[in-house]
């Protein structure tokens, strides 16, 4: 296929250059009825852009087909059968995708270290979650997604189980066997769906690690707003094979989705497949070199370690890493993630990623150079500098790792729309939780609905609210409080 083609961005141009006229939605009309002040912040391209998808950018019967080429492009571009676009975040795409293989109280075989919008899928859908444990490293408290051992394990357990959701990467960026698993699944002749948010990049690169299509999944989710040059929300989803019908994987997305898709977001993800498929090696082939310097250098800061394959992947730990991001365990400082992320932000306007009990990471991408990344490494001496500043706080009430997982007492979606009543944390142990309760970023909830609570989760929620971590999605934040069950 012609990839310097972009069918969303030369549509959008065409509108412009014609002069369309629109007495449709947004009503901002191209940024004409939008207040200055928020012009002169947003850019007056982003209103000039914002137009309609259909009777817009297309015509009202969507007969130039502007949207189905851009996505046959990317599908081109990446060994996919077919891509679909989505405006709404994997957050949507991964619901879409688990919908499409199971239906109402059938079981989906799935690693736990999934993200939340997963666990929403089971409560919309009423799916039966067989839970598959994560690889745990208790030495570092880390999660790594499941080997493809215990997903075998779990569908011979539950050999009616439909198909099977693994995450990879993780949000630490480690990698599953994918081949592997693809083989347990198609052995079976069970879909497996890929949650890869976290791997836009991963087709353009050689040396990065294996993706989902290239090990024969059945499908996957992308967010290529996160290590790609997507915007927010801009996500993807690629299928292959039998297993998932196109229409089904469709027809699943048009009804969760929103009926005013974003032509910025589009065009965004069209014009990022044009760019990759024409540079992409040279840009990671310069990302890659930048990351693993990097890596080396913020190693060399006294007090600081970043992780790398030989403390992440083995036997019963995870398959491959992604090197782009940076984990950087900074325990022996004698701070927290937490307290260490806060004093980056306020002292070096440095953002990082994930702060935990004892790690922060950076994300690195293709836009990355020697400038962000020397500012990042000037923060980081600076903050090793001022440790003792900091101090550690009150420490985290940590259990091992196989007191992390409660048992599913109900089905998610029982629990979360069940008789609920709210009680305090400390007399919470021994109730079923109808909530998700979720430590930010990385997204992956301690509890869900449906599970027992026991005094060890509780505990380590609770101290870790004292010591920094983020509870957004918890109807109290502070954890003072949690919604449980009405048992009979
Ligand atoms: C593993 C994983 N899956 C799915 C999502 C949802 O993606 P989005 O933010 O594009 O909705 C995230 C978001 O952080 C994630 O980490």
């Amino acid at each position: 296929m012609d990839h310097s083609r972009t069918p969303v961005l030369d549509a959008l141009a065409a509108y412009h250059d014609e002069g369309q006229i629109p007495f449709t939605p947004p009503g901002h009309k191209q940024g004409r009825g939008a207040d200055p002040r928020v012009r002169s912040v947003l850019g007056d391209a982003v209103f000039r852009s914002d137009l309609l998808a259909v009777h817009g950018l297309d015509d009202r019967t969507t007969s130039a087909g502007v949207l189905e080429e851009a996505e046959e492009l990317m599908a081109d571009a990446v060994g996919a059968e077919h891509t679909f676009f989505s405006t709404c975040g994997s957050s949507l795409s991964v619901k879409a995708a688990m919908l499409s293989v199971v239906r109402p109280h059938e079981k989906l075989v799935i690693g736990r270290d999934v993200h939340k919008s997963v666990v929403s899928g089971l409560v919309l859908a009423g799916i039966r979650p067989v839970w598959v444990d994560p690889g745990w490293d208790a030495e570092r408290h880390l999660a790594h997604a499941p080997s493809p051992a215990a997903f075998a394990a779990a569908f011979d357990a539950h050999p009616d189980a439909a198909g099977a959701v693994v995450t990879t990467p993780t949000p630490y960026g480690t990698c599953s066997d994918l081949r592997a698993l693809t083989r347990i699944c198609h052995d079976r002749g069970k879909p497996l769906i890929v949650d890869e948010a976290w791997g836009a990049h991963l087709p353009f690169h050689p040396d990065l690690p294996t993706w989902a299509m290239d090990a024969g999944a059945d499908v996957c989710v992308t967010s290529v707003h996160k290590m790609g040059s997507g915007l927010e929300q801009g996500s993807v989803f690629h299928r292959q094979g039998d297993l998932v019908t196109p229409i089904g994987l469709r027809t699943c997305a048009d009804l969760l989705g929103t009926t005013s898709p974003s032509v910025l977001i589009y065009a965004a993800l069209d014009g990022w497949r044009r760019h990759m498929v024409e540079d992409g090696r040279a840009l990671y082939d310069r990302a890659l070199a930048l990351a693993h310097r990097t890596r080396r250098l913020i190693d060399a800061i006294d007090g600081l370690r970043v992780h790398g394959a030989e403390d992440f992947c083995g036997p019963g730990l995870a398959h491959d890493l992604d090197p782009l991001q940076i984990i950087i365990d900074l325990s022996a400082l004698g701070t927290t993630g937490y307290r260490a992320a806060d004093w980056l932000r306020t002292r070096h306007r440095i953002n990082t990623h994930i702060a935990d009990h004892r790690r922060i990471s950076a994300q690195l991408t293709h836009a990355d150079d020697e400038t962000t990344t020397q500012a990042l490494l000037n923060g980081l001496r600076d903050l090793a500098a001022h440790a003792a500043e900091l101090g550690h706080g009150p420490p985290v009430d940590l259990p091992a790792p196989r007191d992390l997982r409660l048992e599913q007492a109900m089905l998610p979606r029982d629990a979360f729309f069940g008789a609920g009543e709210t009680v305090p944390w400390d007399r919470a142990a021994g109730r079923v939780c109808t909530e998700m309760i979720t430590p930010y970023p990385p997204g992956v909830p301690a509890v869900l609905p449906g599970e027992r609570l026991d005094e060890d989760v509780l505990r380590y929620l609770r101290t870790g609210v004292d010591a920094g971590m983020f509870l957004p999605d918890a109807s109290d934040p502070l954890l003072g409080t949690v919604r449980v069950a009405v048992e009979e």
